[in-house]
Formats: structure tokens, C-alpha cells, sequence
């Protein structure tokens, strides 16, 4: 199964993706986790990208599309990855099916998680990670049963630098602009299935199952 997960931020593509991936058992390629491990380990790429998801700007295209055709052509994926956060506009849409046709193969579907706005800003400013293995709650929506303490692994919880009030709008301003052409790219191709993301975890979770069957 080939799959993108679509939304604006903090819509869900991360928590869902995590269900996802275990009940389907396809690597979860998101590439906001991926340059969050590059600023952690202070890399070229990280140093290159930080300023831009500081600012809730898109990392530029010539950043962002390598590192996917590479992570793409690893072994893990032969049979079927789960993209979250790329594409994120129409020249990385178009860089991708070039990549896929170029290799043979195609999307199964495009999971377009839908959130008003609104909500979306108190999404994204309680949520909380955990720096150890990744894994997210939120203060209100699902809190982790010890305050500040992972669920999974017992490590501490922390925010993304990017969770604040600003920068959130900025992201939200960006998918507008960018992202959300997208949903009409994908609609064209007869791909989407578009789920309403403000229903509660467990039942967005079932709507994707469904649309995935
Ligand atoms: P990225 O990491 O992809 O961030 P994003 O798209 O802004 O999305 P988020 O991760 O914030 O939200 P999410 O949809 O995963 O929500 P989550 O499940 O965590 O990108 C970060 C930055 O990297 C970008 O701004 C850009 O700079 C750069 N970047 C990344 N990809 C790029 C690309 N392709 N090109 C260029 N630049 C790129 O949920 C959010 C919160 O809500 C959590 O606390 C969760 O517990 C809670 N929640 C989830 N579902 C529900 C629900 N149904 N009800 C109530 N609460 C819920
Ligand atoms: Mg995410
Ligand atoms: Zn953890």
C-alpha cells in the first residue's frame, strides 16, 4: 500500500499515521520528523532547514525532494510507504509521480485529513512529544497518564519550537497557499479520501481503515 497522508498542521497525520503503520506495517516517512532528527543532531541539512521550520516556512524544494527519492528507494519500501507532510505543493506532487512512473509504480490513495482552522491552532499549541521515542499527546485531547511523562517509554514530554501561537498561524497561512492546491490535484486523479479530522482519534482512525479497505 502507497499512501499520502494530507492535512494542514496539527490536523492528525502524525497520530494516525502511528496507527496506520501498525496495522499495515509500512514505514512512516514523514519529513518533519526527519529534519527535526537532522536540527537534533546538528547535520548540514539541519542547520540548512532550522531557520525555515523556526518560521513555519517550507524548506526549500531542493532540500525536501532528494532526501524523499532516497528515502523512498530504500529496501523498506519496496512494498509500500506511508508518506506524511510531502507533498506539500505542486512542484513536489510533480517531482513525486515523476518518480513513481520512473519507477514503475503508483499511489493507492491520498488521505486528505480535513480540520477547520480554527481548531487548529489549540491542536498544535497542547501538543506534547516525547523527545525518546516519539510519541504524541495532548495536554487536553489525550493526555499521557503521568503529566510531562511518555506514555510509552518514560521519558519527558516537550513541546515543538514551532507550536507556538505565531509560528502556528504562519503554518496554517502556508498549507492555505501551498498545500491545499493539493486536495484538488489529488481529487483530479481520482485518489483522495477525504476524512473529517475533528471527530475524536478512535473515529477518525475507523474513517481511514474504511477508506484504505
Ligand atoms: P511537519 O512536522 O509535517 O508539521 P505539520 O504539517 O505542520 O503537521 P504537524 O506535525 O504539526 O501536525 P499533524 O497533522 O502531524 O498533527 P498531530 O497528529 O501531531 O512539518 C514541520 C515543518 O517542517 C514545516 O512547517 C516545514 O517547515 C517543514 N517541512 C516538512 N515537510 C516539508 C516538505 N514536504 N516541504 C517543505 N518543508 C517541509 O496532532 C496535533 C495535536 O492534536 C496532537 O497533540 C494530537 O494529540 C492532537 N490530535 C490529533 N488528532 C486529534 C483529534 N482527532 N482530536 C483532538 N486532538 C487531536
Ligand atoms: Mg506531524
Ligand atoms: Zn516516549
Amino acid at each position: 500500500m502507497r499512501i499520502i497522508l494530507l492535512g494542514p498542521p496539527g490536523a492528525g497525520k502524525g497520530t494516525q499515521a502511528a496507527n496506520i503503520v501498525d496495522s499495515y506495517k509500512i514505514p512512516h516517512i514523514s519529513t518533519g520528523d526527519i529534519f527535526r532528527k537532522n536540527i537534533k543532531e546538528g547535520t548540514e541539512l539541519g542547520k540548512k532547514a532550522q531557520e525555515y521550520i523556526n518560521n513555519g516556512q517550507l524548506v526549500p524544494d531542493e532540500l525536501t525532494c532528494g532526501l524523499v527519492a532516497s528515502r523512498l528507494s530504500e529496501e523498506d519500501c519496496k512494498d509500500g510507504f506511508m508518506l506524511d507532510g510531502f507533498p506539500r505543493n505542486i512542484f513536489q506532487a510533480e517531482y513525486l509521480d515523476k518518480y513513481l512512473s520512473e519507477n514503475g509504480i503508483g499511489l493507492d490513495k491520498v488521505v486528505n485529513i480535513e480540520v477547520d482552522p480554527k481548531l487548529l491552532v489549540e491542536r498544535a499549541c497542547g501538543r506534547r512529544i516525547c523527545k525518546t521515542c516519539g510519541a504524541t499527546f495532548h495536554v487536553k485531547f489525550n493526555p499521557s497518564k503521568q503529566e510531562g511523562v511518555c506514555d510509552v517509554c518514560s521519558n519527558a514530554l516537550t513541546q515543538r519550537p514551532d507550536d507556538n501561537e505565531e509560528t502556528v498561524s504562519n503554518r496554517i497561512n502556508v498549507y492555505l497557499s501551498e498545500t491545499k492546491p493539493l486536495v484538488s490535484y489529488y481529487t483530479e486523479k481520482g485518489i483522495i479520501a477525504d476524512i473529517d479530522g475533528a471527530q475524536d482519534i478512535n473515529k477518525v482512525f475507523e474513517d481511514i481503515k474504511a477508506a484504505l479497505a
